[in-house]
């Protein structure tokens, strides 16, 4: 017995042979993860990202597999930029590799510690347990990175109250990487 197995476009992230679902989040949905989150109204049915996954089965010990597809693009000086989240199931890692495009990935602890990876064609990057992650795309062109990650890990979207400790601007026609400062 052969089965067909699903299929990757490497050098694309399109992911075909299966069923497949796609979800794709606006900028008007984003509005309050960017700094100037008003800027997003002038544009709000515009995809700021799009999740590719196999349609798979889930439970305890299994794992999904999913593409993001992040556009370029900024609002005010920030480039586009995913959600962001911890897993619901804390202890639960993840691992992204970069397809095409260029980006980062920021990564910050329950400490509140942030730290971010270059994510480019070939880039392999660990997400340990206890680690919050956002893509950012500095590029432009499509970021695009594979994830694999446990079906039971959830997303919390809620546990940053005052978001990633770094925000990912363009000054000067360069990427600069800024600390956040809370008041
Ligand atoms: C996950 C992955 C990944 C992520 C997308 C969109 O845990 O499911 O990290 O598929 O969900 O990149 O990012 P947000 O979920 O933060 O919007
Ligand atoms: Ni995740």
């Amino acid at each position: 017995l052969l089965i067909q197995p699903f299929q990757l476009a490497w050098a694309t992230g399109a992911l075909s042979h299966g069923p497949l679902i796609r979800k794709t989040t606006l900028l008007g949905d984003l509005s309050a993860i960017f700094t100037d989150g008003d800027a997003t109204q002038l544009f709000p049915d515009r995809p700021a990202y799009a999740v590719d996954m196999f349609d798979t089965p889930g439970g305890e010990g299994e794992l999904y597999v999913g593409v993001t597809h992040l556009y370029p693009g900024k609002v005010g000086d920030e480039y586009f930029m995913t959600r962001g989240h911890f897993h619901q199931r804390r202890e639960q890692g993840e691992v992204y590799f970069g397809l095409q495009g260029e980006g980062l990935l920021l990564m910050q602890n329950q400490q509140g510690q942030a730290w971010t990876e270059p994510v480019f064609a070939g880039s392999v990057h660990i997400i340990p347990g206890y680690t919050a992650h956002r893509l950012i795309n500095t590029g432009s062109q499509t970021l695009s990175a594979l994830a694999v990650w446990p079906s039971t890990a959830g997303h919390d979207y809620t546990s940053l109250p005052h978001g990633f400790a770094l925000r990912v601007i363009e000054k000067a026609g360069k990427v600069r990487i800024m600390a956040v400062k809370h008041g």
